[in-house]
């Protein structure tokens, strides 16, 4: 592995942006100094490249195995490090469905084999896998289904969750939704063509707080170290505004769920926009925004979610739910940074500090001695158009295609190793399993 030096590189420390030289050895941070002089066999002199702690995105879909032409391993996370995320953690849908300990080994096999940026895969809950869950070291939690989507997996009745919430092992991640109202909704509408009915009648908000209350409050009773998936409504940033303090409950949103709304999203891209939970009008976007603003909102995952244009051109209530998003996440929130309405201190904090404290993630998040050489290189100013035919992504589409956004990801180094610059891939360095520290290590998040 090379030695590289960052020479008048631009990045923040302790709050205020500084420009320096870092040093990378053994695919660590070596020394941050305002002028370093040591030879190194790499000299990356871009100084007007901004350097961010590489993205770790907490959720996303990468379908290996079994679900491959959508997505895999490999391609998922090239389409991460060109976006700037050198870190992910997948969710259990696959096929089969991740709900064993011989299951989730043949993942990270694989993962070992394909993935360009550094992995961790949660378990699925099922009504009658506790014991393999609890039989599963260094991995981010348990992700429970309570409400059903892409894929099988389903555990929603008080009785099935308590034995998971009780347990001090892992953390819970939850899709919250409501599976009886949302089954009452699709019986309801089981022959609506008018994809509105998605966010309007099925994937309700009603359903969305009714469910994101019960498990708060089941929480409460056991003291879950809980992480909930994806907040879409207004009702559940006001409701986790009061109820999750001094608690260990967390909570994430998507930028798709931030900057795309209804009804527009769906006028313009039909069952494109359609994902779970749905995206809904500007009144929740903008609570959910004041809510990562304030800190209601702990962290930013981009619910990677790719399926191919020719399932998602069938007609609603055949097209899959789900939208990509590992290769926009970072631009988008650059885009926001040169509009003015957050700062490069917030992004880094929703999608790297936050996350790698979240999930006890070790040696990774900030830009430090001692800490991984996980960076991403970005140009701030420079301008340019989201086409999804030149992702890294299977599935060649974005939500946000034909959008002119300012700021890009322009080389990103996942463990001291460069393995994307300027649209160019390469495949030799594949990344490592993420370190996780066990929960009872760490300290109570408030
Ligand atoms: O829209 C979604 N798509 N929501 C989910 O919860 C699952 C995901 C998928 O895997 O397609
Ligand atoms: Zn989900
Ligand atoms: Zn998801």
């Amino acid at each position: 592995m090379k030695t590289t030096l960052f020479k008048e590189a631009s990045f923040i420390r302790n709050g205020r942006i500084v420009k320096g030289d870092i040093l990378i050895e053994n695919g660590q941070i070596q020394k941050i100094e305002p002028s370093l002089k040591k030879p190194a066999e790499q000299l990356i002199h871009e100084p007007n490249l901004f350097l961010l702690p590489g993205a770790i995105d907490p959720h996303v879909h990468f379908r290996d195995p079994g679900v491959t032409w959508k997505e895999d391993l490999e391609t998922g996370s090239m389409a991460a490090v060109s976006g700037g995320i050198t870190s992910f953690f997948e969710m259990p849908n696959t096929k089969p469905s991740t709900t064993t300990i011989e299951r989730m080994k043949e993942k990270k096999k694989i993962a070992s084999e394909k993935s360009i940026a550094n992995y961790n895969f949660y378990i699925g809950a099922t009504e009658d896998n506790l014991e393999e869950c609890l039989g599963l070291d260094n991995i981010p939690g348990i992700k429970i289904y309570v409400g059903s989507s892409t894929g099988s997996l389903l555990v929603d009745k008080n009785s099935q969750l308590t034995p998971f919430f009780e347990q001090k092992k892992h953390l819970i991640a939850v899709h919250s939704e409501e599976e009886s109202m949302v089954k009452q909704g699709q019986e309801a509408y089981s022959h609506s063509t008018n994809v509105h009915d998605h966010y309007l009648h099925i994937r309700t908000t009603e359903a969305a707080i009714t469910c994101t209350q019960r498990l708060v409050q089941l929480a409460k009773v056991y003291n879950t170290r809980l992480h909930i998936c994806h907040l879409t409504t207004k009702d559940e940033a006001d409701y986790l505004s009061i109820e999750k303090k001094g608690t260990n409950i967390t909570t994430e949103v998507c930028p798709q769920h931030l900057f795309l709304q209804a009804p527009d999203i769906y006028e313009k891209i039909g069952t494109y926009a359609q994902i779970n939970p749905p995206i809904r009008d500007s009144k929740h976007a903008t609570a959910l925004w004041k809510a990562l603003k304030n800190g209601t909102i702990d962290c930013m995952g981009t619910d990677h979610a790719p399926h191919t244009k020719e399932e998602k051109n069938k007609p609603f209530g055949q097209a899959p739910s789900g939208m990509p998003g590992v290769d926009t996440h970072l631009p988008l929130l650059l885009n926001q940074v040169s509009q003015k309405n957050c700062t490069l201190n917030d992004v880094q904090k929703w999608v790297s500090h936050q996350p790698a404290q979240l999930f006890g993630i070790k040696n990774k998040g900030f830009l430090e001695v001692g800490y991984d050489a996980d960076i991403v290189a970005v140009d701030l100013e420079k301008k340019w158009t989201i086409k999804g035919e030149e992702s890294f992504s299977k599935c060649k589409w974005s939500a946000f295609e034909g959008e002119t956004i300012t700021g890009k990801p322009i080389i990103t180094f996942v463990n001291g190793n460069i393995v994307y610059r300027e649209g160019n891939m390469t495949k030799e360095h594949k990344g490592k399993e993420i370190l996780i520290k066990p929960l009872n290590e760490r300290s109570r998040r408030k």
